[in-house]
């Protein structure tokens, strides 16, 4: 019979690398809740129409990227790409939007894109996204990408990683409804007579969203691209004030930045400011996180009624890549506190001990397959044992235990009526 594997694209998170997600995981929600964001944790998958409405049908992700099935009732039903159009979703759905004036949100969660899978890319990966839904200010713009810049900095620091220390953030402003299509009619016009020179990809843009032009790896495109209309030079008055002010507070929080007026983002939901944080240790997946704000997504699911909005996404197998170069292994690495050495005449002692240290929170780890002495050590030693607690069948007749220090390998003599306290004493 032939084995079974996993499907392409996704990962196994095994023991050391699911700590890691958890370390990182757990600095997530303690930064989050310093700047006052709350978690949510949604459906992995909504009905299609969600995503081709919020995302925008011409993009890469709806047009050809999406995991979408039927389901038994005959409904299009599409497994989350991204977590931005479920949670304004949710926060419709929920009334969230008329409880509070603005909500702070976060998920974290896995997403799902047919893309085609290398390094950095996969089908089923993780993001840490932060939306804040109902402030127009600038002010949480910049609020967004310190937030995500504190967070990689704090994990830089914690975990030694030099390429972590090293990120570049490029923002752009994307405009709005108001001038937006002005751009796009002055590139448009840019282009015309260079049109037949594009890739086939961007030949189709041109006609359906030539603002995804701009972000073209094709060489010939990128040339031509050089010296192409920049979108601040069409920005209504509303548009350029935004993106100074963004740019005066980043400057303001001593945030490094590079203004990029070719990023545009893959999601069509974006106004105004568009940023993403790349590193070059990532190669051709560059980014590490991307976000912008979305001031006109809420009014297509709320009768029209627009909400402001801003957010980001970080990918956390990036993430983890970046990490590959740092102390992780040995900040995380797994430790017990006890592993009891069994024989088989002790076995029955053996379990009432491991249970009662357990009640008291050490963690405790034995063999019930009583393997040699030696083998226990072994086993011990890979669990990176504190200590080793010796119930040998003459000792424990005399109701007594030794206790091995796993480091000195000193050995302690210990009564069963004092070996608790004993124990919980050495732990301290
Ligand atoms: P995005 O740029 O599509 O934005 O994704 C955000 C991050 O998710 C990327 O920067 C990358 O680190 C990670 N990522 C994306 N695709 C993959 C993949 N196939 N494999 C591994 N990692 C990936 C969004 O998703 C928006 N919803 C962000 C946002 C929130 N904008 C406003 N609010």
């Amino acid at each position: 019979m032939s084995q079974i594997s996993r499907i392409r694209g996704t990962n196994d998170f095994l023991y050391n690398d699911s700590r890691k997600l958890r370390y990182i995981e757990e600095i997530l929600h303690k930064k989050s809740r310093i700047y006052n964001f709350e978690q949510i944790r949604l459906p992995i998958f909504e009905y299609t129409d969600l995503f081709q409405r919020g995302i925008g049908e011409e993009t890469d992700i709806v047009s050809k990227e999406m995991f979408t099935f039927t389901d038994r009732g005959n409904r299009s039903i599409t497994l989350r790409p991204e977590g931005t159009a479920g949670t304004v979703r949710a926060a419709i759905e929920n009334s969230l939007l008329n409880e509070r004036s603005i909500n702070k949100i976060y998920y974290i969660g896995s997403m799902y894109r047919a893309e085609r899978p290398q390094k950095g890319r996969y089908r089923e990966f993780n993001q840490y996204g932060i939306e804040c839904i109902g402030s127009d200010s600038p002010h949480t713009d910049a609020e967004i990408i310190a937030l995500n810049l504190d967070i990689l900095k704090t994990l830089s620091s914690n975990l030694n990683c030099e390429a972590l220390s090293i990120l570049n953030l490029e923002i752009n402003t994307v405009g709005c409804e108001k001038c937006k299509p002005k751009y796009n009619d002055a590139l448009s016009k840019q282009l015309a007579s260079q049109k037949d020179k594009l890739c086939t990809v961007c030949q189709n843009r041109y006609d359906k969203n030539i603002l995804r032009i701009l972000d073209c790896k094709n060489e010939g495109c990128i040339s031509i691209l050089e010296n192409v209309v920049k979108m601040y030079d069409y920005a209504c008055d509303e548009c350029k004030a935004h993106f100074n002010i963004l740019c005066d507070a980043l400057n303001k929080m001593n945030i490094d930045f590079n203004i990029n007026p070719k990023l545009v983002r893959g999601l069509d939901y974006y106004t105004k400011t568009a940023f993403e944080i790349k590193s070059n240790y990532l190669g051709t997946q560059s980014a590490l996180a991307g976000g912008g704000r979305y001031d006109n997504l809420i009014g297509i699911f709320n009768n029209g009624k627009q909400v402001p909005a801003v957010g980001s996404a970080m990918g956390i197998e990036r993430l983890l890549i970046i990490l590959e170069d740092s102390n992780f292994d040995n900040t995380i690495k797994n430790s017990i506190d006890i592993f009891v050495v069994l024989f088989k005449e002790t076995s029955n002692v053996g379990i009432e001990i491991i249970n009662k240290l357990r009640q008291k929170n050490v963690s405790v780890e034995s063999d019930f397959n009583i393997r040699s002495i030696k083998s226990q050590f072994k086993t011990a030693d890979k669990y990176n044992a504190k200590y080793a607690l010796i119930l040998g069948p003459d000792e424990v007749l005399d109701n007594k235990a030794t206790i091995r220090d796993m480091n000195t390998g000193d050995e302690t003599k210990v009564s069963f009526e004092t070996l608790e306290s004993v124990i919980l004493s050495k732990l301290k």
